[in-house]
């Protein structure tokens, strides 16, 4: 048996009450590393998701952030990030997500990404199209770089390395309109999906920040791939593009210039 979009945005939806309500309790934080924190509702949000899909679905294999991989039959897998964007949230600033996809023989079915604050539901099911609140969303139309804003992000523990984004950041705020840093992966993607943005990238996120977004922006009539065409999006470390189709290229090469100058 395979899981319904209803059905998933019914669990997204209790999680995203859990956690406006924890929000509002003051919230126990603790911090994995400087820039990482876990608060008890990453916790929680994780801890119910998870129990809601092996309720339906057993056999079923997750890979969510704070618990990792739970084995299971590897054509079913999920991917969970129970609050993305937690230091937004732990700050109180309303830029935060909960994400949940399921993908079958490795390819994502179905996606919710859901910002409580703002009461935004972003859900994608394949091959049917993608939506914000029940309405059909596309990716901007934008044809030019100059016209186009972008978001990305950085990792902290490669802010002193030649992967750290900032020359591609400096390169790209000169060829666009600007370049925001929004600090919830999965609403960047979903606002790409929605063309409130032209595109998207970010170095070494994990499957469970993009897999539900990738769905959304396919099925939104967007282009994702990894940044250089090389890995995988679904595992180990993701370095991700995601952009209108006109639009994309045009990063692609820009990005791909950068790349070239640091080796
Ligand atoms: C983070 C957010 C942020 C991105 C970081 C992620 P988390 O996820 O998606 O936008 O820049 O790379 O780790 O830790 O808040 O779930
Ligand atoms: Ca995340
Ligand atoms: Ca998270």
């Amino acid at each position: 048996m395979e899981p319904t979009l209803e059905q998933v945005i019914n669990w997204v939806r209790e999680a995203a009450l859990m956690a406006q309500q924890m929000r509002g309790e003051g919230l126990q934080v603790r911090h994995k590393s400087k820039a990482d924190l876990v608060t008890e509702a990453d916790t929680a949000i994780e801890a119910f998701m998870i129990n809601k899909i092996h309720e339906s679905f057993p056999g079923h294999s997750v890979n969510a952030e704070e618990t990792g991989q739970h084995d299971g039959d590897q054509e079913h897998e999920w991917f969970i990030d129970p609050i993305d964007g937690t230091l937004n949230y732990a700050h109180g600033l309303p830029l935060y997500s909960i994400s949940v996809a399921y993908a079958h023989r490795g390819e994502v079915k179905l996606g919710v990404i859901a910002n409580p604050p703002m009461q935004e539901y972003f859900t994608a099911e394949a091959g049917k199209g993608s939506w914000l609140n029940g309405k059909p969303i596309g990716v901007s139309e934008t044809r030019e770089l100059i016209d186009s804003m972008l978001i990305t992000g950085f990792r902290y523990h490669l802010l002193d390395t030649p992967r750290s984004n900032i020359n591609n950041f400096i390169r790209l705020s000169h060829e666009v309109q600007t370049v925001r840093r929004l600090g919830s992966a999965a609403l960047d993607l979903a606002y790409v999906a929605c063309g409130r943005v032209e595109g998207f990238w970010e170095i070494a996120l994990n499957p469970w920040d993009v897999a539900a977004g990738i769905l959304l922006i396919r099925e939104a009539g967007g282009i994702v791939s990894t940044l250089h065409g090389e890995g995988h999006l679904l595992k180990g470390s993701v370095d991700i593009l995601a952009a209108n189709p006109v639009i994309f290229p045009k990063l692609q090469t820009i990005l791909r210039e950068e790349r070239a100058k640091t080796f």
